[in-house]
């Protein structure tokens, strides 16, 4: 028989770790109905989900379990903040995608959008291989300066400032594993 592992669960291993900002269940709820959007808006096509390696690969792993249609997955890895949590500025492409993406039905799926920089980016240069379609999905959109409405087609939950793991979202590679998603409290996080 299994024990649960409460430590894990609750991440009081690291005092930082604080307040739940949307709980799993919320998540998950929110999750069902993204995917049903999308079910609804490409009937009769498949499209090509790419996940932002690698914040959104729980929310890509659920998600495309809400999505009743056929469905293609590719990731792309990019860096713009390094270890620290305070933007750098700059977007690197780490892993680009496998395939070619003309004449696909694009959705990239994002964890958290904050200055828009990553998706910006990664937008400009997927419309520049000629897809059918691009449309963003994002779990999170931090209040801010930045117009989500204009660049995201699907969105989860605004969250207000202040950095959040869990749920696929880390701090220098730690706590994806939390269920929930939670402030991290640091001096130096925005
Ligand atoms: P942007 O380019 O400023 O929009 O930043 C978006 C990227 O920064 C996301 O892909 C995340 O990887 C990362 N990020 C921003 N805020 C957080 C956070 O609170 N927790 C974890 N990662 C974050
Ligand atoms: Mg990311």
């Amino acid at each position: 028989m299994r024990r649960a592992s409460l430590t894990a669960v609750s991440g009081i291993e690291d005092p930082n770790v604080g307040e739940i900002i949307v709980a799993g269940g919320e998540v998950q709820h929110r999750v069902a109905e993204i995917g049903a959007g999308i079910t609804a808006d490409y009937e009769g096509r498949t499209p090509l989900l790419v996940g932002i390696l690698k914040g959104a690969f729980v929310f890509m792993a659920d998600l495309i379990r809400h999505i009743d249609l056929p469905v293609e997955v590719d990731f792309m890895a990019v860096s713009s903040y390094g270890s620290s949590t305070r933007t750098s500025g700059v977007v690197r492409i780490i892993k680009d995608l496998d395939r070619d993406i003309a004449g696909r039905d694009i959705i990239l799926v994002e964890d958290i959008l904050d200055s828009g920089l990553t998706l910006r980016y990664l937008r400009k240069t997927l419309l520049a291989r000629r897809p059918a379609s691009l449309e963003i999905c994002t779990l999170l959109a931090r209040e801010g300066e930045n117009d989500v409405d204009a660049l995201v087609k699907y969105s989860g939950f605004h969250i207000p400032p202040g950095w959040v793991v869990g749920y696929g979202l880390d701090v220098g590679e730690r706590h994806r594993e939390l269920p929930d998603i939670r402030r991290y409290h640091a001096e130096n996080s925005i």
